[in-house]
């Protein structure tokens, strides 16, 4: 869905997302070029086209590491949600920016022997077996056909025809891309004379990114067992606890997870409660990490929307969700493990005390 509703909500949004990314990109390209040009001169100087191909390589990198911060920063601090929303358009914007890198470095180190480029490339270091020899450059050629395959892909066209999960699979190879590039990096380090900047930024990159997800992740596990406690009823309901209904932010969710596992978001709009299931149709989004815009639960990823009575989108869109029973018993709001079809209405639970 959201041709509409991209075009309505989000298309200022994107522009100044992309435009800030283009000026971002623009301003370290020039810096870095100006501050190599005054760094390496006289004896130590370097060539142009290797300081345009460092600036563009270290650019991609940056990149690449932003959007793997985004992901475990957006679930520990939901202030970094909005540049989450169009991760893909960064992604993209990486791989170009990664695929001019390749193109120059390919030009420049293999483009004036009798081989073709490419075929010098494959064939001109044949170290495999060598630390300190290491044909680093193969490593980079991995990474970026990754990137390529993501970047082909990003397009919902793609999401309906591969299914969601065989696409999550597909995008989950950006962590291999990275570990490539760990070694891209490190063992290209220990063949040129860029010292070991590159590389400590590298392993800084690399502890960011692997402490932000450990964090995540823990959280996640930790919200997962501190959760429910769980009341079957006479009809064999197993009740989920979710708190008093004022522990639940307005217009935003409370997270649950049943006792099979699966997540459930627990709104308050309207005061009402109302409950649906945690997984976006879209590509699986957190929606409880989601607010209700127009009374519209909205995933906090692409900005898919859905009814909280009933879990469809909002016509023309035809996407629906898996919905889930509510009810309050002494003051404490109580959710079904059991999902309803998605799509199924229910009659969200009223909040004592709380008249429309
Ligand atoms: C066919 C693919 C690739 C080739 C042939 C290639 C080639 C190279 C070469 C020759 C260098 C050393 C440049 C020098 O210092 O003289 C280098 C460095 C580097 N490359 Fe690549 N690369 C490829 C893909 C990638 C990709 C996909 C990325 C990142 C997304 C990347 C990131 C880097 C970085 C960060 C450096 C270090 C730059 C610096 O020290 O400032 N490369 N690459
Ligand atoms: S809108 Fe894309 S995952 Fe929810």
């Amino acid at each position: 869905m959201s041709t509409g509703y991209v075009a309505v909500q989000w298309s200022r949004h994107k522009r100044v997302y992309d435009a800030s990314i283009a000026i971002g990109i623009a301003l370290y390209l020039g810096a870095f070029v100006g501050v190599s040009k005054v760094l390496w001169q006289g004896a130590h100087g370097i060539s142009d086209e290797v300081i345009l191909i460092r600036a563009l390589g270290s650019c991609a990198i940056v990149l690449l590491h932003v959007i793997l911060c985004i992901g475990p920063l957006a679930r520990l601090e939901p202030r970094f949600l909005p540049i989450l929303y169009n991760r893909r358009h960064l992604g993209v914007i990486t791989f170009l920016v990664a695929l001019a890198h390749a193109m120059l470095a390919i030009g420049y180190y293999h483009g004036f022997g009798v081989l073709s480029p490419v075929r010098s490339l494959l064939t001109s270091n044949p170290n495999i077996d060598s630390f300190r020899a290491f044909p680093f450059e193969l490593l980079g050629l991995g990474a970026l056909a990754i990137m390529f395959l993501m970047a082909a892909t990003s397009h919902d066209f793609w999401l309906r025809n591969l299914s969601a999960s065989t696409w999550k699979r597909l995008h989950m190879l950006v962590y291999v891309a990275y570990g490539l590039l760990v070694g891209h990096v490190a063992l290209g380090a220990l063949q040129t004379d860029r010292g070991w900047i590159g590389p400590a930024l590298m392993f800084v990159g690399l502890c960011t990114v692997s402490g932000l997800h450990i964090a995540a992740g823990l959280q996640e596990y930790r919200k997962d067992r501190g959760n429910p406690t769980t009341t079957p009823d006479a009809e064999e309901v197993t009740w989920v606890d979710v708190g008093a209904p004022n522990e639940i932010p307005i217009d935003r969710a409370r997270t649950v997870c049943a006792p099979g596992g699966e997540r459930i978001a627990v709104f308050s709009t309207g005061g009402t409660i109302s409950a649906v299931t945690n997984i976006c149709a879209h590509q699986g989004g957190p929606i409880g990490e989601g607010k209700v815009i127009d009374g519209c639960i909205t995933c906090p990823w692409h900005g898919w929307q859905y009814r909280p009575q009933d879990g469809c989108s909002p016509p023309p869109f035809k996407e629906k969700i898996a919905t889930y029973q509510v009810r309050i018993v002494s003051g404490r709001v109580q959710v079904s493990a059991k999902a309803l079809p998605p799509g199924t209405p229910t009659t969200p639970v009223r909040i004592p005390g709380d008249m429309p």
